[in-house]
């Protein structure tokens, strides 16, 4: 046993949950990471100060944060807030010669930066760790590339990329792939491209990008008559604002889960993102059976925000089962692993299917979904595109190995407090990636015996 610091990332530590557990009391969460990373973004393309608070505490965000920075933004840390001065949309200024960028375990930060670097009048390289350099990139390069984007990749598909700067064209470009970071990357490229230049995709994906854009002056279109078209217009200065960052609403769905199947759980999350290309986890649990209920929602920069108020309650499919794919799983990609930890607690068989995406997150999310489910004595089919789990079972303790990946490990913890017995989280703190309080959240609601941080257990 060994003592252990959990705000670091990387460093190796095993966090020890004891249940079965119950969850109550009222919870803010850190702010939305993927908000995070586009505000900081748009920010330093501004011309002029933002003023952001509640911005991510997300090690992800982090490192978007630093990338604008080694591109001469300044982002300043006043209390309870963060400023970035803008300098316009032409306004980068790389700090050395050449422009090493860090984006660590972030997909975003590597996918939605690679569309401004595009347009700079320098060359960059960007990188990331070990789990960031095996996820694809020609999701990007190939629009890029129609763009006129001489971006190089290892293996053409592999991080690190190079990226010649210089001018690009406008493009309509039909994405495989819903994909919210692809989107982001082509729309801010096309920030920078003469004429129109528009995105369209199999499914609507997250849409901050399209919101947060009209808000700092953007000429984009979202088509009344197909949602899954947006177009930005190239050129136009973008102007500073104040925003901000509401909860994080996939790190609050860890809690929701939890509150759900935890009997006698009550709790409350304040002033949570509720953007409707994100709910589809809250939609589908109430669809289950659970009480969770939004209240006191308010529309704050396009976006919804609202309090959740979660009781626990009992959770079945429909008579022949319930399968959840199609539109639905790109808005609720990231809580899949969690809703397949509720999935054992459920009456009834439930289904994930065409999540195929999952196999190339921060870890293989479908392995790491059923070795996890697997380690605590429970059952689970594993397809190529998702899993099959039939409940209610039995969880029992076990040692879940997170394979660095935070939203596995945040998910197995809440299957921890589920579980009768001790659950130990290997690599636990990798959570930081996206909340770096987690484990101090967990502890708020259900109790500081049932969740041990103290040390790591080798
Ligand atoms: C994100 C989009 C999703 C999601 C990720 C954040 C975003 O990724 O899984 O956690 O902020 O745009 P994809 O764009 O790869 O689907």
């Amino acid at each position: 046993m060994k003592l252990c610091n959990m705000a670091k990332v990387g460093m190796s530590s095993t966090v020890r949950i004891l249940g079965p557990g119950r969850m109550s009391g009222v919870l803010n969460l850190p702010g939305d990471k993927s908000i995070s990373h586009r505000v900081a973004m748009l920010a330093a393309l501004a011309a002029g100060p933002s003023t952001i608070r509640g911005f991510a505490s997300s090690a992800d965000c982090a490192s978007t944060l630093g990338c604008i920075q080694q591109l001469g933004v300044e982002v300043e840390r006043a209390r309870q807030a963060i400023v970035i001065p803008g300098r316009g949309l032409r306004g980068m200024r790389p700090l050395g010669e050449t422009v090493r960028l860090d984006a660590g375990n972030s997909g975003s930060t590597m996918r939605m930066l690679a569309g401004i670097l595009a347009a700079q009048p320098f060359t960059s390289e960007i990188d990331g760790d070990p789990s960031l350099r095996r996820r694809p990139m020609r999701r990007i390069i190939e629009p890029l590339s129609m763009m006129g984007s001489a971006i190089e990749a290892r293996e053409g598909n592999f991080p690190p990329l190079t990226i010649p700067g210089g001018p690009l064209r406008a493009i309509n470009y039909n994405s495989p792939v819903a994909s919210a970071q692809v989107k982001t990357c082509v729309l801010l490229a096309g920030l920078f491209a003469e004429g129109a230049t528009s995105y369209a995709e199999p499914a609507v994906s997250r849409n901050h990008t399209e919101l947060m854009l009209r808000e700092f002056g953007a000429a984009v279109e979202v088509e009344a008559s197909d949602s899954t078209r947006v177009t930005v217009r190239g050129g136009t200065e973008l102007t500073a604002l104040d925003y901000e960052v509401p909860g994080d609403l996939s790190s609050a769905a860890f809690f929701v889960a939890g509150a759900t199947v935890l009997p006698g759980s009550q709790i409350i999350l304040r002033r949570v993102g509720l953007n409707p290309t994100r709910t589809a986890f809250i939609e589908v649990l109430n669809s289950l059976g659970a009480s969770i209920r939004k209240e006191n929602v308010t529309r704050y920069r396009g976006e919804l925000i609202g309090d959740l108020v979660v009781r626990s309650s009992a959770l079945g499919t429909d008579r022949n089962g319930t399968t959840i794919s199609g539109p639905m799983i790109p808005n609720l990609i990231d809580e899949i692993p969690v809703l397949a930890v509720v999935a054992t607690q459920v009456e009834g068989r439930l289904e994930i299917r065409g999540a195929r995406e999952l196999r190339i997150k921060e870890s293989d999310r479908i392995r790491s979904v059923v070795s996890g489910i697997r380690a605590l004595g429970g059952e689970i089919e594993e397809f190529d595109d998702g899993f099959g789990i039939e409940g209610p079972q039995q969880l029992t303790g076990g040692r879940v190995n997170s394979a660095g990946d935070h939203r596995i490990a945040m998910a197995f913890s809440i299957a921890g407090l589920i579980a009768s017995g001790s659950t130990e989280i290997v690599e636990a703190d990798c959570a930081a990636v996206s909340c770096p309080e987690f484990y101090e959240l967990l502890k708020a609601v259900a109790g500081s015996n049932a969740i041990d941080t103290a040390c790591a257990y080798e």
